[in-house]
Protein backbone atom coordinates (compact mmCIF):
# COMPACT_ATOMS: atom_id res chain seq x y z
CA UNK A 1 0.00 0.00 0.00
CA UNK A 2 0.82 3.35 -0.41
CA UNK A 3 3.17 5.16 1.65
CA UNK A 4 5.89 8.08 0.58
CA UNK A 5 8.57 5.59 1.78
CA UNK A 6 7.41 3.12 -0.60
CA UNK A 7 7.48 5.58 -3.44
CA UNK A 8 11.15 6.73 -2.90
CA UNK A 9 12.31 2.87 -2.97
CA UNK A 10 10.31 1.56 -6.09
CA UNK A 11 11.37 4.84 -7.95
CA UNK A 12 14.76 4.78 -6.42
CA UNK A 13 15.41 1.53 -7.77
CA UNK A 14 13.51 1.62 -10.97
CA UNK A 15 15.58 4.85 -11.82
CA UNK A 16 19.21 3.17 -11.17
CA UNK A 17 18.27 0.17 -13.11
CA UNK A 18 17.21 2.82 -16.09
CA UNK A 19 20.01 4.87 -16.05
CA UNK A 20 22.60 2.56 -15.58
CA UNK A 21 25.92 3.94 -15.16
CA UNK A 22 25.41 6.67 -17.85
CA UNK A 23 24.24 10.24 -17.18
CA UNK A 24 21.06 12.67 -16.65
CA UNK A 25 19.87 16.30 -17.05
CA UNK A 26 17.28 17.68 -15.30
CA UNK A 27 16.10 21.90 -15.58
CA UNK A 28 15.08 23.37 -12.43
CA UNK A 29 12.60 26.02 -12.40
CA UNK A 30 12.23 26.64 -8.75
CA UNK A 31 8.85 25.06 -8.73
CA UNK A 32 7.85 22.16 -6.41
CA UNK A 33 7.71 19.70 -9.85
CA UNK A 34 11.11 19.84 -10.89
CA UNK A 35 12.40 20.15 -7.61
CA UNK A 36 11.18 16.83 -6.20
CA UNK A 37 11.74 14.97 -9.48
CA UNK A 38 15.21 15.96 -9.46
CA UNK A 39 15.64 15.57 -5.59
CA UNK A 40 14.30 11.58 -6.37
CA UNK A 41 16.72 11.34 -9.17
CA UNK A 42 20.00 12.40 -7.29
CA UNK A 43 19.23 10.00 -4.36
CA UNK A 44 18.91 7.27 -7.17
CA UNK A 45 21.87 8.18 -9.09
CA UNK A 46 23.71 10.82 -7.48
CA UNK A 47 26.92 12.57 -9.53
CA UNK A 48 25.27 10.96 -12.58
CA UNK A 49 22.63 14.03 -12.47
CA UNK A 50 23.24 17.50 -13.38
CA UNK A 51 21.02 19.86 -12.86
CA UNK A 52 20.12 23.23 -15.03
CA UNK A 53 18.49 26.60 -13.26
CA UNK A 54 18.01 29.12 -16.14
CA UNK A 55 17.85 32.45 -14.03
CA UNK A 56 15.27 34.83 -16.69
CA UNK A 57 16.15 37.19 -14.16
CA UNK A 58 12.02 37.46 -13.77
CA UNK A 59 11.91 35.36 -10.44
CA UNK A 60 10.46 36.93 -7.12
CA UNK A 61 12.74 37.57 -4.16
CA UNK A 62 14.87 35.31 -2.71
CA UNK A 63 13.48 32.02 -5.42
CA UNK A 64 16.88 32.20 -6.86
CA UNK A 65 18.88 32.07 -4.00
CA UNK A 66 16.81 29.42 -2.90
CA UNK A 67 17.18 26.89 -6.08
CA UNK A 68 20.96 27.79 -5.24
CA UNK A 69 21.24 27.57 -1.81
CA UNK A 70 19.03 25.82 0.32
CA UNK A 71 18.18 23.04 -2.47
CA UNK A 72 21.46 22.24 -3.67
CA UNK A 73 21.87 22.17 0.27
CA UNK A 74 19.34 20.00 1.08
CA UNK A 75 20.13 17.37 -1.76
CA UNK A 76 23.78 17.71 -2.76
CA UNK A 77 22.38 18.30 -6.07
CA UNK A 78 25.26 19.10 -9.10
CA UNK A 79 24.04 22.10 -9.75
CA UNK A 80 24.83 24.31 -13.19
CA UNK A 81 23.35 27.80 -12.59
CA UNK A 82 23.18 29.89 -16.21
CA UNK A 83 22.77 34.01 -15.39
CA UNK A 84 20.87 34.55 -18.62
CA UNK A 85 19.25 38.08 -16.96
CA UNK A 86 20.98 40.31 -19.21
CA UNK A 87 20.08 38.23 -22.17
CA UNK A 88 16.42 37.98 -21.29
CA UNK A 89 15.80 41.94 -20.52
CA UNK A 90 17.45 42.46 -23.86
CA UNK A 91 15.34 40.18 -25.67
CA UNK A 92 12.43 41.33 -23.84
CA UNK A 93 13.08 45.64 -24.59
CA UNK A 94 10.94 47.56 -25.92
CA UNK A 95 7.63 44.41 -25.50
CA UNK A 96 4.84 44.75 -24.23
CA UNK A 97 2.48 42.70 -25.80
CA UNK A 98 1.69 39.63 -23.48
CA UNK A 99 1.79 36.86 -26.39
CA UNK A 100 4.67 38.27 -27.50
CA UNK A 101 6.59 38.34 -23.57
CA UNK A 102 5.26 34.91 -23.47
CA UNK A 103 7.25 33.80 -26.67
CA UNK A 104 10.34 35.50 -26.50
CA UNK A 105 10.38 33.83 -22.65
CA UNK A 106 9.82 30.30 -23.48
CA UNK A 107 11.92 30.73 -27.32
CA UNK A 108 15.39 32.54 -25.06
CA UNK A 109 14.69 29.51 -22.29
CA UNK A 110 15.03 26.74 -24.67
CA UNK A 111 18.11 28.51 -25.93
CA UNK A 112 19.95 28.71 -22.99
CA UNK A 113 18.81 25.65 -21.57
CA UNK A 114 19.79 24.02 -24.63
CA UNK A 115 23.57 25.65 -24.82
CA UNK A 116 23.73 24.29 -21.09
CA UNK A 117 23.00 21.02 -21.96
CA UNK A 118 25.66 20.89 -24.53
CA UNK A 119 28.35 21.86 -22.19
CA UNK A 120 27.28 18.88 -20.05
CA UNK A 121 27.38 17.03 -22.73
CA UNK A 122 30.62 17.98 -23.85
CA UNK A 123 32.13 17.95 -20.71
CA UNK A 124 34.27 14.18 -19.81
CA UNK A 125 31.89 11.44 -18.93
CA UNK A 126 29.36 8.83 -19.74
CA UNK A 127 27.11 9.14 -22.09
CA UNK A 128 24.21 12.00 -21.08
CA UNK A 129 21.07 9.67 -22.10
CA UNK A 130 18.61 11.02 -19.66
CA UNK A 131 16.60 13.83 -19.13
CA UNK A 132 14.43 14.12 -16.27
CA UNK A 133 11.06 15.66 -16.18
CA UNK A 134 8.52 16.31 -12.73
CA UNK A 135 5.34 15.53 -15.32
CA UNK A 136 2.29 14.46 -12.68
CA UNK A 137 -0.13 12.10 -12.98
CA UNK A 138 -3.41 14.80 -14.14
CA UNK A 139 -0.47 16.21 -16.52
CA UNK A 140 -0.56 12.27 -17.58
CA UNK A 141 -3.89 12.43 -18.26
CA UNK A 142 -4.41 15.53 -19.43
CA UNK A 143 -2.18 14.98 -22.66
CA UNK A 144 -3.83 11.42 -23.46
CA UNK A 145 -1.20 8.87 -21.41
CA UNK A 146 0.84 8.98 -23.86
CA UNK A 147 4.50 7.91 -22.51
CA UNK A 148 7.85 8.51 -23.39
CA UNK A 149 7.39 12.19 -25.15
CA UNK A 150 7.59 15.14 -23.38
CA UNK A 151 4.13 15.98 -23.31
CA UNK A 152 3.72 19.65 -21.75
CA UNK A 153 1.56 22.34 -22.18
CA UNK A 154 3.70 24.65 -24.35
CA UNK A 155 1.91 27.83 -23.66
CA UNK A 156 2.07 26.90 -20.07
CA UNK A 157 6.06 25.80 -19.11
CA UNK A 158 8.77 27.75 -19.73
CA UNK A 159 10.96 24.37 -19.89
CA UNK A 160 9.21 23.56 -23.04
CA UNK A 161 11.14 21.09 -25.13
CA UNK A 162 12.35 21.46 -28.37
CA UNK A 163 10.72 18.85 -30.72
CA UNK A 164 13.67 16.99 -31.75
CA UNK A 165 14.39 15.67 -28.41
CA UNK A 166 17.30 13.25 -28.52
CA UNK A 167 16.84 11.74 -24.37
CA UNK A 168 14.92 9.25 -23.02
CA UNK A 169 12.34 10.82 -20.05
CA UNK A 170 12.76 10.07 -16.70
CA UNK A 171 9.38 10.60 -15.02
CA UNK A 172 9.31 9.61 -11.53
CA UNK A 173 6.22 11.82 -10.32
CA UNK A 174 3.64 10.32 -13.17
CA UNK A 175 1.71 8.04 -10.48
CA UNK A 176 1.62 10.61 -8.35
CA UNK A 177 -0.81 13.78 -7.68
CA UNK A 178 0.05 17.41 -6.56
CA UNK A 179 -0.02 16.65 -2.50
CA UNK A 180 1.86 13.34 -2.64
CA UNK A 181 4.89 15.30 -4.46
CA UNK A 182 4.63 17.51 -1.67
CA UNK A 183 5.10 14.55 0.75
CA UNK A 184 7.43 12.66 -1.18
CA UNK A 185 9.39 16.62 -0.92
CA UNK A 186 9.11 16.77 2.66
CA UNK A 187 10.52 12.98 3.21
CA UNK A 188 13.65 13.71 0.64
CA UNK A 189 14.64 16.55 3.06
CA UNK A 190 13.74 19.64 0.89
CA UNK A 191 13.15 22.90 2.73
CA UNK A 192 9.07 24.13 3.03
CA UNK A 193 9.67 27.09 1.03
CA UNK A 194 10.15 24.43 -2.03
CA UNK A 195 7.61 22.04 -1.11
CA UNK A 196 4.70 24.21 -0.37
CA UNK A 197 5.23 26.68 -2.65
CA UNK A 198 2.26 28.10 -4.40
CA UNK A 199 1.90 28.12 -8.16
CA UNK A 200 4.23 30.72 -10.13
CA UNK A 201 4.27 30.97 -14.07
CA UNK A 202 7.28 29.92 -15.76
CA UNK A 203 7.27 33.41 -17.65
CA UNK A 204 7.48 35.05 -14.15
CA UNK A 205 7.62 38.31 -13.50
CA UNK A 206 7.80 39.40 -16.71
CA UNK A 207 4.08 38.85 -16.97
CA UNK A 208 3.29 40.80 -14.40
CA UNK A 209 3.96 43.68 -15.61
CA UNK A 210 1.91 45.56 -18.16
CA UNK A 211 3.83 47.37 -20.47
CA UNK A 212 7.23 47.07 -21.20
CA UNK A 213 9.57 45.09 -18.87
CA UNK A 214 12.44 46.57 -17.69
CA UNK A 215 15.59 46.47 -15.29
CA UNK A 216 13.80 48.88 -12.95
CA UNK A 217 10.32 47.29 -13.06
CA UNK A 218 11.64 44.19 -12.23
CA UNK A 219 12.78 45.40 -8.84
CA UNK A 220 10.33 47.56 -7.84
CA UNK A 221 8.03 44.49 -8.41
CA UNK A 222 9.67 42.24 -6.46
CA UNK A 223 9.63 44.60 -3.75
CA UNK A 224 5.91 44.88 -3.59
CA UNK A 225 5.58 41.43 -4.28
CA UNK A 226 7.59 40.02 -1.25
CA UNK A 227 5.86 42.27 1.08
CA UNK A 228 2.52 41.19 -0.21
CA UNK A 229 3.98 37.22 0.62
CA UNK A 230 5.59 37.95 3.48
CA UNK A 231 2.32 39.59 5.24
CA UNK A 232 0.33 36.85 3.68
CA UNK A 233 2.27 34.46 5.02
CA UNK A 234 2.18 36.16 8.64
CA UNK A 235 -1.05 36.15 8.88
CA UNK A 236 -1.31 32.81 7.92
CA UNK A 237 -3.40 32.73 5.07
CA UNK A 238 -0.98 30.56 2.65
CA UNK A 239 -3.08 27.32 2.93
CA UNK A 240 -6.26 29.27 2.25
CA UNK A 241 -5.27 30.89 -1.35
CA UNK A 242 -4.25 29.44 -4.20
CA UNK A 243 -2.09 32.45 -5.12
CA UNK A 244 -2.17 36.18 -4.67
CA UNK A 245 -0.03 37.46 -8.16
CA UNK A 246 1.01 41.07 -7.71
CA UNK A 247 0.65 43.05 -10.96
CA UNK A 248 2.76 46.11 -11.55
CA UNK A 249 0.65 48.88 -14.05
CA UNK A 250 3.45 50.10 -15.26
CA UNK A 251 2.37 52.27 -18.08
CA UNK A 252 -0.64 54.19 -15.59
CA UNK A 253 0.52 56.76 -13.19
CA UNK A 254 -1.75 58.21 -10.52
CA UNK A 255 -1.70 61.10 -8.67
CA UNK A 256 -0.91 60.99 -4.35
CA UNK A 257 0.51 63.03 -2.10
CA UNK A 258 2.75 62.02 0.83
CA UNK A 259 4.30 64.02 2.89
CA UNK A 260 3.85 67.63 1.62
CA UNK A 261 4.29 66.52 -1.61
CA UNK A 262 2.51 65.61 -4.95
CA UNK A 263 3.40 61.95 -6.26
CA UNK A 264 2.76 60.56 -9.26
CA UNK A 265 3.51 56.81 -9.42
CA UNK A 266 2.39 53.39 -10.46
CA UNK A 267 -0.52 51.40 -9.19
CA UNK A 268 0.33 47.71 -8.06
CA UNK A 269 -2.64 45.14 -8.35
CA UNK A 270 -3.15 42.37 -5.70
CA UNK A 271 -4.91 39.55 -7.03
CA UNK A 272 -5.22 36.47 -4.35
CA UNK A 273 -7.54 33.75 -5.31
CA UNK A 274 -9.22 30.66 -4.29
CA UNK A 275 -8.79 27.71 -6.72
CA UNK A 276 -8.94 23.81 -6.85
CA UNK A 277 -7.11 23.52 -10.20
CA UNK A 278 -6.63 26.77 -11.47
CA UNK A 279 -9.45 26.25 -14.25
CA UNK A 280 -11.75 28.23 -12.39
CA UNK A 281 -11.16 30.67 -9.57
CA UNK A 282 -12.57 33.42 -7.27
CA UNK A 283 -11.06 35.96 -5.62
CA UNK A 284 -10.26 35.51 -1.71
CA UNK A 285 -11.70 37.83 0.84
CA UNK A 286 -8.79 38.06 2.40
CA UNK A 287 -9.00 39.74 5.85
CA UNK A 288 -9.26 43.93 5.53
CA UNK A 289 -6.84 44.91 8.41
CA UNK A 290 -4.64 42.17 6.35
CA UNK A 291 -5.03 44.10 2.86
CA UNK A 292 -4.39 47.04 4.59
CA UNK A 293 -1.20 46.54 6.00
CA UNK A 294 -0.29 45.47 2.67
CA UNK A 295 -1.24 48.32 1.13
CA UNK A 296 0.24 50.44 3.75
CA UNK A 297 3.84 48.71 3.63
CA UNK A 298 3.72 48.57 0.31
CA UNK A 299 3.16 52.78 -0.62
CA UNK A 300 5.47 53.33 2.22
CA UNK A 301 8.57 50.96 0.94
CA UNK A 302 8.54 50.93 -2.36
CA UNK A 303 9.38 53.81 -4.13
CA UNK A 304 7.58 55.12 -7.24
CA UNK A 305 4.56 52.95 -5.92
CA UNK A 306 1.48 55.11 -4.64
CA UNK A 307 -1.47 52.90 -4.76
CA UNK A 308 -2.44 49.74 -4.22
CA UNK A 309 -5.54 48.26 -5.61
CA UNK A 310 -7.56 44.59 -5.01
CA UNK A 311 -8.66 42.96 -8.47
CA UNK A 312 -12.03 41.30 -7.35
CA UNK A 313 -12.43 39.40 -10.73
CA UNK A 314 -13.53 36.02 -10.75
CA UNK A 315 -12.23 33.33 -13.16
CA UNK A 316 -13.59 33.33 -15.41
CA UNK A 317 -14.30 35.96 -17.06
CA UNK A 318 -10.95 37.08 -15.66
CA UNK A 319 -7.58 34.87 -15.81
CA UNK A 320 -5.45 34.58 -12.83
CA UNK A 321 -2.68 36.34 -14.08
CA UNK A 322 -3.07 39.56 -15.98
CA UNK A 323 -1.15 38.64 -19.16
P1 LIG B 1 -4.39 31.89 -15.83
O1 LIG B 1 -3.77 33.24 -15.84
O2 LIG B 1 -4.42 31.25 -17.19
O3 LIG B 1 -3.43 30.99 -14.95
O4 LIG B 1 -5.74 31.87 -15.17
C1 LIG B 1 -3.75 29.70 -14.50
C2 LIG B 1 -2.61 29.16 -13.67
O5 LIG B 1 -1.49 28.91 -14.49
C3 LIG B 1 -0.40 29.72 -14.09
N1 LIG B 1 0.24 30.16 -15.34
C4 LIG B 1 1.35 29.64 -15.85
N2 LIG B 1 2.16 28.65 -15.38
N3 LIG B 1 3.56 28.94 -17.27
C5 LIG B 1 3.28 28.33 -16.09
O6 LIG B 1 4.04 27.46 -15.68
C6 LIG B 1 2.78 29.92 -17.81
O7 LIG B 1 3.06 30.43 -18.88
C7 LIG B 1 1.61 30.28 -17.05
N4 LIG B 1 0.63 31.18 -17.26
C8 LIG B 1 -0.20 31.09 -16.20
C9 LIG B 1 -0.98 30.84 -13.28
O8 LIG B 1 -0.04 31.36 -12.35
C10 LIG B 1 -2.12 30.14 -12.62
O9 LIG B 1 -1.69 29.37 -11.51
Amino acid sequence: DWTTGNVIEEQVEAIREQVGDRRAICGLSGGVDSAVAAALVQKAIGSQLTCVYVDHGLMRKGETEQVEKDFVAATGVQLKVVDASERFLAALKGVSDPEEKRKIIGREFIRVFEQAQAEIIADEGPAVEFLVQGTLYPDVVESGGGTGTANIKSHHNVGGLPEDLEFQLIEPLRQLFKDEVRRVGQELGLPDEIVQRQPFPGPGLGIRIVGEVTKERLDLLREADAIARAELTAAGLDRDIWQCPVVLLADVRSVGVQGDGRTYGHPVVLRPVSSEDAMTADWSRLPYDVLAKISTRITNEVRDVNRVVLDVTSKPPGTIEWE
